[in-house]
């Protein structure tokens, strides 16, 4: 696998239908032409991913989505105002829908976004087609928010993952927020980088069903499982003392004396910081001789929500 910052070679990787890891705003990406089963069908290989679990389609902008998707006048409002961005809709096809029926994993829908991130844009536009990417980890691990952690899962073990663009770490840091839209209105299926408010000062959200970690696979958003953004170690939530051999993921003002090791989500109690640094500090921690990694209590507002959403799905009884 070569690793590099070079967009007419990734397009051209892409364009034989081979896979590319591409950095966008919120985490890397696994990326794939949309409109190639065969390549489709890589993607779910090299990731591990159980085929049920369906893909997003990442476009160029409002425009390219409407050739895919029905765009309402809900979904047109939250797209002018949040795309580009970490924003995900989940629309229902339209006739003739050129991306793969593989990456809506049988659903009549499509998740569908427009990344910010400037390469990423690059390369839509010079390859021209929808590009599916899920975030550029195996199934069930932790998302990669540097090029590293692409070639910290993947190794030189994947051939068909042929290029990984080191586009340095990723601004964000945690997914984008997945939203459906359709008669019952506007669900939040997992919170992200658009906190919740943000979104309701666009369109009204029907209440109450977010699919938390103890959900079964299978609701709405079917790769929310249980343990999705698992670490080997196991991991305990708003821990105030220290166990034997643990790490501690602090963040704010807590005292972090007596764990093994310490890294610090922010320090200042910054929700931007500590999404933009959870992923990276629970791969740091996740090595022996450490038997666990502990998180100080983080706050449930703004991007908290996304951040314990994965916390708490870190947290969870592996399946
Ligand atoms: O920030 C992100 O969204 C990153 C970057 C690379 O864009 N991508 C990402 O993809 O997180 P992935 O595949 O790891 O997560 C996509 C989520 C999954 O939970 C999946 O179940 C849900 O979106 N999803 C995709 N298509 C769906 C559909 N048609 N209906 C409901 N949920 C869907
Ligand atoms: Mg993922």
């Amino acid at each position: 696998m070569r690793v590099g910052l070079d967009l007419d070679f990734a397009a051209a990787v892409l364009g034989r239908g081979r896979l590319v890891a591409l950095p966008t705003e919120t985490v890397y990406g696994l990326g794939a032409d949309a409109t190639n089963d065969e390549a489709v069908a890589r993607l779910y290989a090299a990731k591990g991913r159980p085929t049920f679990n369906p893909l997003i389609a990442h476009v160029k902008d409002v425009e390219a989505a409407g050739a895919l998707v029905e765009v309402d006048a809900r979904a047109q409002a939250l797209m002018e105002r949040f795309w580009p961005g970490p924003l995900t809709l989940v629309l229902p096809r339209r006739a003739g829908c050129e991306v793969s029926l593989l990456a809506s994993a049988g659903l009549s829908t499509l998740a569908i976004r427009a990344p910010a991130h400037p390469f990423m844009q690059g390369v839509l536009k010079t390859f021209g087609r929808p590009i599916v990417a899920p975030s550029a980890n195996l199934s069930g691990r932790v998302s990669p928010t540097c090029a590293e952690h692409v070639r910290q899962d993947f190794g030189d073990a994947c051939a068909d993952l042929e290029y990984v663009v080191d586009g340095g770490d990723c601004a964000l840091g945690i997914e984008s927020t997945v939203v459906s839209i359709d008669d019952d209105g506007v669900r939040l299926l997992r919170p992200g980088a658009v906190t919740r408010a943000a979104l309701q000062t666009v369109v009204k959200l029907v209440d109450g069903f977010v699919n938390g970690p103890d959900d079964a696979l299978g609701h709405a958003s079917p790769g929310l499982s249980r343990s999705h953004y698992a670490p080997s170690l196991p991991v305990r939530l708003n821990a105030r003392e220290a166990r034997p051999f643990e790490a501690l993921l602090a963040f704010g003002d807590v005292d972090p004396t007596g764990f093994a090791e310490v890294f610090w989500l922010s320090r200042e109690g910054s929700l931007v910081e500590a999404a933009a640094r959870l992923f990276q500090g629970l791969r740091r921690l996740d090595h022996a001789p450490l038997l666990g990694i502990a998180v100080s209590t983080i706050p449930e507002e703004g991007l908290g929500e996304a951040i314990v959403d994965r916390l708490r799905r870190a947290a969870a009884d592996r399946d």
